[in-house]
C-alpha cells in the first residue's frame, strides 16, 4: 500500500480511478481545480464515494499555481490525469488553453515530483497523438503525426515525462488511453450527447457521414491498466502503452447501438466533419498484454448498456430529462 497523488481527481477517469485506489487500500491524495471545460456539479458529484472516505484527501488547486511541493511531499507515486481534453475544441482561440493545462501543467508537477523522488509517474495520453490512421493497429512505437492541437498537446506532455526521466531520474509510464467510455463520461463526447438526445426525443448529431470508427475502452478497462501501470517495477526508459478496448465501431453503429438498449429509433442529422477528427483508431495491445498483463474486458454492449443505465439513474435522481 502506498500514497498515490491523483491529478484531475474529479475528471471522469480520475474520480474512477480515485474509487479504485481507495478500495485497493491505498492513501489517496486527489488534486483538482473544476476547470470550466464542464459543469462543476458533474465533476463535484464525481467525488461523492470518495470524500466520506478516511484514507482520502482532497486538495482544490491548480496545479499552474498551486504549491505542488505541499502536495507531493510524503506521496510515493503520481497519476496524472489531469488536462484539457476534447479533440475538436483544440484549434483557434482555446489552443493556448490546452499548453497550460496539458504542456505547462504537466513540467510544473514533473518539476516538484522530482524533489520527492517518486516510485513511479503515470501520465494519461492519448489515441491522438498518432493522428491518421495507417489502415491497421498503431503500435507504440509507429510515427506520431498528430491531427489535432489537442493530440500536439498530449505529444509534448509525453516528452516531458520523457525529459524528466532520463535527465531527474523520475520512473515514468505513459498510457495511451482510446476514447474512454461508461458512467460518468464527459458529457461532450459521443456516447454521452447521444444518450442525453436520444433520451429527449431529439436528432442526435453525426459529424461527417458517421463512418469514422472509434476504438472504445470502458472505463473499469482503462482504471485495471492505470493500476497495472501505478504497480509496474520501472524499468530504465519511460515505457509507453497503448490502452484500448479491444473493440472498434463506427459512430452510426454507435448509435444504432444506444437505440437499441433505450428501446427507441434514434434520428441522426448530419452536420460537417470536425476538423482533426481522425477517420479511425485501433489500438495495438500486444505490449500491454505482455508487459502489463492488461486484458480488455467489457465488451461495446455491456459497456453501453451500463452507460445508459447510469445516464438514466442520474436524470431520475436529479429529476431532468436530460444528462446534461
Ligand atoms: P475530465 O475533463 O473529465 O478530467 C480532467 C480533470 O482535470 C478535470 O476534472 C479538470 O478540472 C482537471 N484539471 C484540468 N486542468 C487542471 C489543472 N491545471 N489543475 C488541476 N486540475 C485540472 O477528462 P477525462 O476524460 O477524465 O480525461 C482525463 C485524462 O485522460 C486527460 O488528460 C485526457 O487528455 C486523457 N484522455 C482521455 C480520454 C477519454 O476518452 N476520456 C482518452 C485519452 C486520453
Ligand atoms: C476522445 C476523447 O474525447 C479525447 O479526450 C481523447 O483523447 C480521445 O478520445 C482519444 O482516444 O485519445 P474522440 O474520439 O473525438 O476523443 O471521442 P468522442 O467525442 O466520443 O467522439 C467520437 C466520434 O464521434 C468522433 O468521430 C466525433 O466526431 C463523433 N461525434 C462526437 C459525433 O459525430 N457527434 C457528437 O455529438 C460527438
Amino acid at each position: 500500500m502506498g500514497r498515490i497523488l491523483v491529478t484531475g481527481a474529479a475528471g471522469f477517469i480520475g474520480s474512477h480511478l480515485v474509487d479504485r485506489l481507495l478500495e485497493l487500500g491505498h492513501e489517496v491524495t486527489g488534486l483538482d481545480c473544476f476547470t470550466d471545460y464542464y459543469s462543476r456539479d458533474l465533476k463535484q458529484r464525481n467525488l461523492d464515494r470518495a470524500l466520506s472516505h478516511g484514507r482520502f484527501r482532497f486538495f482544490e488547486g491548480d496545479l499552474l499555481r498551486s504549491n505542488l511541493d505541499e502536495i507531493v511531499g510524503g506521496v510515493d507515486k503520481v497519476a496524472h490525469l489531469a488536462g484539457e481534453p476534447g479533440v475538436r475544441a483544440s484549434w483557434g482561440e482555446r489552443f493556448p488553453v490546452y499548453l497550460e493545462r496539458n504542456v505547462q501543467a504537466t513540467q510544473r508537477l514533473l518539476e516538484a515530483t522530482s524533489r520527492v523522488r517518486p516510485k513511479q509517474f503515470v501520465l494519461a495520453s492519448s489515441s491522438s497523438v498518432y493522428g491518421a490512421d495507417n489502415g491497421g493497429p498503431a503500435a507504440e512505437d509507429d510515427p506520431r503525426r498528430p491531427a489535432s492541437p489537442y493530440g500536439l498537446s498530449k505529444l509534448a506532455a509525453e516528452e516531458l515525462v520523457g525529459l524528466y526521466e532520463r535527465e531527474h531520474a523520475v520512473p515514468a509510464t505513459v498510457l495511451r488511453y482510446f476514447t474512454v467510455y461508461g458512467p460518468r463520461q464527459r458529457p461532450e463526447m459521443a456516447l454521452s450527447r447521444f444518450i442525453s438526445l436520444a433520451g429527449r426525443g431529439e436528432l442526435v448529431e453525426v459529424f461527417g457521414d458517421g463512418t469514422q470508427s472509434r476504438e472504445m475502452t470502458y472505463i473499469s478497462d482503462v482504471v485495471d491498466a492505470t493500476v497495472a501501470a501505478l504497480e509496474a517495477k520501472p524499468e530504465g526508459a519511460a515505457r509507453v502503452y497503448n490502452v484500448g478496448g479491444g473493440t472498434r465501431t463506427t459512430v452510426v453503429e454507435l448509435v444504432e447501438l444506444v437505440g437499441e438498449m433505450m428501446g427507441e429509433r434514434v434520428e441522426i442529422r448530419h452536420a460537417p466533419p470536425a476538423h482533426g477528427d481522425v477517420r479511425s483508431t485501433w489500438a495495438d495491445l500486444e505490449r500491454a498484454a505482455r508487459e502489463l498483463g492488461y486484458r480488455p474486458r467489457v465488451s461495446l454492449e455491456e459497456g453501453v448498456e451500463e452507460q445508459v443505465r447510469w445516464a438514466l439513474a442520474e436524470c431520475a435522481r436529479r429529476r431532468t430529462p436530460s444528462i446534461v
